[in-house]
């Protein structure tokens, strides 16, 4: 009996996946990266721009063929989707052949719903329509190379006014700062070289928790602690919930990464007011300061939304500002997309495509042009780099900021930490050789689960595709990470 699932969306649906996949796995199943062979197939999907939503469409229409050549196949579609108003409803309708449809809220019961299914051949719709204590008693089957993704809360309590995360991820719950040591403990353990904490805001980390010993400083506090070779990332953060203490944990820990992800949305104080982001242009800028003032080398990243309803040309410029100041190592900007029952939706002022497209194309031009210089800017410079994955003789690696990298070396090298030099540059991607030539050599190997289907590929599967397009001559555009 096989399975297949796809992904669509962020890294929280990443790791949503692993767990969905470790229900059947301990139901008998084994992977398959074949749709066609598939005994179950599972979308877990995102809903977070319409662009997301339209491709799941797209998608699920292939599963009435697939239905038709193997009647025995059973179809689940799960994730924030599902969780929107009214979609339950639609694909009920529009889309018979899918068997079993549920939300975020209850993504435990999913063995359950299989398992009804294969008695009663009966379709199962169970979408909860709020949260419910965190469940502990997970199955997981992880499938992210070297990488761990951990929960450490979920849900958000912000309602930026443009966003549809707090009505289908429910409010902030934090687990337990025992459980999320133990699961860390556990992982190094095995031998996961980064451990990625996540939650839609981890700065808030432990506020409903009533303890007041326990907040996100003291988390990765705590984490550190923990013996071994690892290092530790985190998103997402926002802005306005980042202390002191937190900046100052990953200024003093090796082990932490020197890399935040501090989405601004916008540099301009009339927009961030109207998307409810409660802080300033001037005080995020204090932010950034204070982060290069403790590590001057730490690597910054950021979400931009444009076309937000009321974004003036100058409101506009005062983002395009803002990012030629921080010069970000990654900009991951995005068109604003109306979401049913967010306030933002209801904003009479919307700005049209045409303008909203001119602008994106405008900040990436920026955010290319600043990268490109930031590369060669690295050459001749030294960092400390996770070796990801081996292909044809090269390695693939990367930095704190999750940029890649790639160099010659073994293939046993493969989840160890190294040094190595940027030795060249080509656009804004950077080709290093290792300094460590003994440490690689001598290198364990490591056996990790890398995953099957690109769509589920956290990070940087574009990057190393644009690699290896690079290898054969072709033009390189940019090195970023996937988000969303
Ligand atoms: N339209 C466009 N981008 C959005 N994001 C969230 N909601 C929307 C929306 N309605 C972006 C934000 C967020 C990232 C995950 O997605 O920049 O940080
Ligand atoms: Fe959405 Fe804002 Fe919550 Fe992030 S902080 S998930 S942008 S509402």
């Amino acid at each position: 009996m096989k399975y297949f699932i796809k992904t669509y969306g962020c890294q929280m649906n990443v790791h949503e996946s692993e767990k969905l996949a470790g229900m059947l796995v301990s139901l008998g199943y084994s992977e398959t990266d074949t749709m066609a062979d598939a005994d179950v197939i599972v979308f877990n999907t995102c809903c977070i721009r319409d662009g997301c939503e339209q491709k799941v469409f797209g998608n699920l229409g292939n599963l009435k063929k697939l239905k038709k050549n193997n009647p025995n196949l059973i179809t689940a579609i799960c994730g924030c989707l599902t969780q929107a108003q009214g979609r339950k409803e639609m694909i009920k309708e529009k889309f018979p052949y899918v068997n079993i449809v549920f939300g975020t809220h209850n993504i435990t019961e999913f063995k359950n719903y299989i398992l009804e299914y294969r008695n009663k051949h009966k379709n199962i719709y169970d979408v909860w329509e709020s949260e419910k204590p965190i469940n502990e008693d997970v199955d997981m089957y992880r499938t992210s190379g070297n990488n761990a993704w951990v929960n450490i809360m979920y849900g958000c309590n912000n309602f930026c006014t443009y966003c549809i995360v707090p009505y289908v991820r429910g409010r902030e719950r934090s687990r337990n700062p025992e459980d999320i040591i133990d699961e860390v403990k556990t992982l190094v353990k095995d031998g996961y070289s980064t451990i990625t904490l996540l939650g839609q805001n981890v700065n808030s980390y432990g506020n409903d928790l009533n303890d007041e010993n326990v907040n996100f400083a003291n988390l990765l506090h705590s984490l550190c602690e923990i013996e071994g070779d690892f290092k530790i990332k985190f998103m997402t953060s926002h802005p306005k919930d980042l202390t002191d203490e937190v900046i100052n944990e990953i200024a003093n820990q090796d082990k932490l990464a020197k890399y935040i992800h501090l989405p601004v949305q916008s540099g301009s104080n009339n927009i961030l007011k109207t998307m409810n982001r409660k802080y300033t242009k001037e005080q995020y800028l204090v932010l950034i300061d204070k982060i290069r003032t403790a590590m001057p080398n730490c690597a910054l990243s950021t979400d931009i939304i444009v076309g937000f309803p009321g974004e003036t040309e100058e409101d506009f410029m005062e983002t395009y500002n803002l990012i030629e100041k921080v010069r970000y190592d990654g900009v991951f900007a995005f068109m604003y997309s109306p979401r049913t029952g967010t306030v933002a939706e209801k904003m009479e002022n919307q700005v049209e495509l045409k303008i909203k497209k001119e602008r994106l194309s405008r900040l990436l031009a920026v955010k290319n042009e600043i990268n490109e210089k930031q590369a060669k800017e690295m050459v001749g410079k030294t960092y400390e780099v996770l070796v990801e994955s081996f292909e044809n003789g090269t390695l693939y690696g990367s930095l704190d900021s999750g940029k890649t990298i790639s160099f010659v070396g073994p293939e046993n090298a493969v989840g160890e930490f190294l040094k190595v030099k940027v030795v060249s540059s080509r656009k804004s991607v950077v080709y290093g050789e290792i300094v460590d030539v003994q440490k690689a050599n001598d290198a364990k190997p490591k056996n990790f689960k890398l995953p099957l289907e690109v769509s589920i590929l956290p990070k940087d599967e574009k990057s190393m595709k644009l690699l290896r397009e690079n290898k054969k001559n072709k033009k390189v555009q940019n090195d970023d990470k996937s988000r969303n």
